[in-house]
């Protein structure tokens, strides 16, 4: 059985195991504004990501625009890890550390960025195309980008966990990709990783029921392969296995009366490329 709990604000830092929190209006407010700054910092980004550009450089633009903005990267000392973002190129599924090695024509890169401001987590990362991209990358980035958005459409009240999993997985079933199953999304707002799981394959009318109040994101990774994931030696790192192509969108939502609120949308309409 699933638990609930209305938070009044003094409430929403405690971590409940399992409770599902439900947050009030100061919760949303909370989460717009760290919503809106995770994705501006996506929309920030899009002129630096080019050939040549290292990925630390690009982790260094991400803590200059939240430093400036009166935030702090949630990853920057989260369980041992020393960077403001994730940047996960080709047939890295998800986690990439930022360094030196430089981008190149053809790479398709995820960014994902959870800036902290004023106790709320904005968790988002998108897909960017460095120079020519091959049609075959572009189709994956595209379906995991429709993955993304045909899962949130089931995100609202009265409908279940299970609802969004399957509307995933069926898209990209039906494109003869598979989903990732090592990794999820998560309950957010003062915490960074809460309740509920989120995966991202499964069956409709399963799982806790969604109701207003609700904070989660939605993150699928999609493989052009097989599912499998293997960790590399530096303990973040996740790769596919087959070193198939592996792409991802993050959005942070909260459920209303009605459906959902994207907190991380673009405020310049970058959601997707081509940017
Ligand atoms: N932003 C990632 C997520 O979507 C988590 C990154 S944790 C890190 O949940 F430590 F790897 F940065
Ligand atoms: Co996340
Ligand atoms: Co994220």
């Amino acid at each position: 059985m699933t638990q609930y709990i209305t938070v009044a604000p003094h409430e929403t830092l405690e971590a409940k195991n399992g409770v599902i929190k439900l947050h009030g209006p100061e919760g949303f407010e909370g989460m717009r504004r760290a919503g809106r700054l995770a994705a501006e910092i996506l929309d920030m980004l899009v002129p630096h990501v080019v050939p040549g550009v290292s990925t630390a450089e690009l982790d260094r633009l991400v803590f200059e625009h939240m430093r400036r903005a009166g935030a702090v990267p949630a990853t920057l000392g989260y369980r041992g890890y020393t960077h403001s973002c994730c940047i996960s190129l080709n047939h890295v599924v998800c986690h990439g550390i930022p360094s030196e090695k430089t981008l190149k024509d053809g790479d398709i890169v995820n960014i994902d960025v959870t800036p902290v401001l004023d106790g709320w987590h904005g968790d988002t990362s998108r897909m960017y195309l460095v120079g020519d991209v091959s049609v075959k990358a572009r189709r994956l980035v595209d379906v995991t980008y429709e993955c993304l958005m045909i899962g949130l459409e089931q995100a609202k009240p009265g409908n279940r966990l299970g609802d969004i999993s399957a509307a995933i997985q069926r898209h990209a079933e039906k494109h003869r990709y598979s989903v990732v199953r090592d990794f999820c999304g998560h309950g957010l707002g003062r915490l960074f990783h809460d309740s509920p799981e989120v995966v991202h394959a499964g069956r409709p009318g399963t799982g806790p029921e969604l109701r207003p109040g609700m904070f989660f994101t939605v993150e699928p990774m999609i493989n052009i392969g097989r599912a499998d994931c293997k960790l590399l030696d530096d303990g973040w790192t996740a790769v596919t296995r087959d070193r198939s192509l592996s792409a991802q969108f993050e959005h942070s939502i909260g459920i209303t009366q009605t459906g959902c609120e994207i907190f991380t949308q673009s405020p310049a309409g970058l959601d997707k490329p081509p940017y």
